[in-house]
């Protein structure tokens, strides 16, 4: 699909207009929408076929409104034989519209031996004045198309997609976008005593992999952003296998690293002024003769010593080495990363909140009041405290992979990672748990069935408006 911003009004199939209930009094084509049964409901279109008009119901004239009645209308026209269609954009709406688009029409149809064919073949959006919008017409492009990048790597299944494709596909994207790759791996890891990542991946036919890319900008770099991202390409749950229901769907286990993947991808085509590093942790969670055990000790590369309690914890005892090793090796203003962490998240959040923790109030207001009201994403804050971080005790090493009582799963797990992040660091950390956000079996705002690439669009616009 094509997307073209003009000010030429006359030329696609369809025009796609935005109608609140009080501007409905008022609509030219009032009798036949109310014929239809149209009252502008938000969510709901109206196809005036002989008009080449749909009409799309909201609320408000709201983003949040734009981008999900968007999502609607793309589906709507994607369906029927249309091969052009405009919606009319403005300073205001058009990232939203551009979101709409792009991500309420993705599909991902790798594996269909007859994916349906569309028409829609150009979408033009229509402004008054052209230069005034162009920027941020290429900007929310990009981002959208990252987000859809992101999207294709989390839905692509674990025999497609194990950790060692995953470090080809980082080093494809490293050759595209001029980033600098360094991918270590069994043999490194070992000398690098990441002891702690490889007895998760132990029990895998794939060799677990530690991707590191790196943009630089042609300009001095305005802040250092590290991002860590967590990479199981299949999480069966180890020794402490998932029960079969559980297990269908953690393909999605790697979408902490397909986010990190997708935001240096932005970065770098928004050429911002920020170098960003980027470090995923790949490796799969399997069972086996060799598979690491509950009972275990492992000894990480930070030096402490974690008791294994429970082989399906496995996304922190990967993320506190990459964590360690990303600390070491760059000196970072912010490090945040990303991890499907718990499912104690959906319990606390609900399936669309990605959860926020960690201890710089400055950041998570930035993150969680700027970005996410700009990016449509939605985020959550999860509170430490010093009772939950008791139930990490072990009687015989540093600390127990998981609690010892069972709430606040998604807390625990985050203070399980704050253990590893140096005190020099603890106010540039942030932690998202993106376990309920980044994926889905049932279409919501601009998300579809799978990947949502939950991540991209937060952390894009809150680099983008990094001082
Ligand atoms: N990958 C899962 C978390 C998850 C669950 C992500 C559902 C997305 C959807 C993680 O590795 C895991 O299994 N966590 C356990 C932790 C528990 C053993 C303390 C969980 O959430 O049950
Ligand atoms: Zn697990
Ligand atoms: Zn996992």
């Amino acid at each position: 699909m094509n997307i073209k911003l003009t000010n030429n009004k006359s030329n696609s199939d369809v025009i796609v207009d935005f109608i609140t209930k009080d501007e409905l009094k008022n609509q030219k084509d009032k009798k036949l929408l109310d014929l239809a049964g149209f009252c502008a409901e938000q969510d709901t279109i109206c196809f005036l076929h002989e008009k080449g008009f749909l009409a799309c119901g909201i609320d408000s004239k709201s983003n949040d409104d734009i981008r999900s009645v968007c999502s609607i209308a793309i589906k709507t026209l994607k369906s029927a034989k249309y091969k052009s269609a405009s919606f009319y954009v403005n300073k205001k709406n058009i990232k939203a519209v551009i979101e709409g688009v792009v991500l309420g029409g993705y599909e991902y149809t790798k594996y269909k031996s007859e994916p349906k064919k569309h028409t829609l073949k150009n979408i033009n959006l229509i402004c008054d004045d052209i230069k005034e919008l162009q920027d941020t017409f290429e900007e929310a492009i990009i981002v959208a198309e990252a987000t859809c990048f992101t999207r294709d790597i989390v839905n692509t299944i674990p025999e497609d997609m194990h950790p060692e494709t995953l470090a080809k596909l980082s080093r494809k994207l490293a050759k595209e976008n001029d980033l600098e790759c360094n991918i270590l791996d069994e043999k490194t890891l070992k000398k690098e005593k990441c002891e702690a990542m490889l007895a998760v991946g132990r029990a895998s036919r794939h060799e677990s992999q530690l991707i590191h890319l790196t943009y630089k900008p042609k300009k001095k770099a305005k802040k250092v952003v590290t991002l860590v991202g967590k990479g199981l390409t299949y999480d069966s749950g180890g020794l402490s296998l998932k029960p079969s229901i559980s297990m269908v769907t953690m393909k999605m286990d790697k979408a902490g690293a397909c986010a990190v993947l997708g935001i240096i991808k932005a970065i770098s085509e928004l050429k911002l002024d920020i170098e960003v590093h980027a470090f995923v942790g790949a490796v799969e969670n399997m069972i086996g003769g060799d598979a690491y055990k509950p009972d275990d000790v492992l000894i990480t590369r930070s030096g402490k010593s974690v008791e294994v309690r429970n082989t399906d914890a496995e996304g922190r005892l990967v993320l506190c080495d990459v964590l360690d090793y990303a600390q070491e090796k760059v000196k970072a203003d912010y490090i945040f990363d990303f991890a499907t962490l718990t499912g104690a998240c959906m319990v606390a959040l609900g399936q669309y909140t990605t959860g926020v923790m960690g201890h710089s109030t400055k950041i998570k207001h930035d993150i969680m009041m700027r970005a996410s009201a700009d990016s449509g994403e939605l985020t959550g804050h999860l509170p430490f405290n010093r009772h939950l971080k008791k139930l990490l005790k072990s009687e015989i090493a540093d600390i127990s992979n998981v609690a010892s009582k069972p709430y606040g799963g998604a807390i625990t797990a985050g203070m399980f990672l704050d253990t590893f992040i140096k005190d020099e660091n603890k106010d540039k950390w942030l932690h998202f748990d993106i376990a309920g956000s980044a994926y889905t079996e049932s279409a919501w705002d601009c998300n579809v069935y799978g990947g949502t690439g939950a991540g991209v669009r937060l952390i894009s616009s809150f680099l983008k408006n990094i001082k």
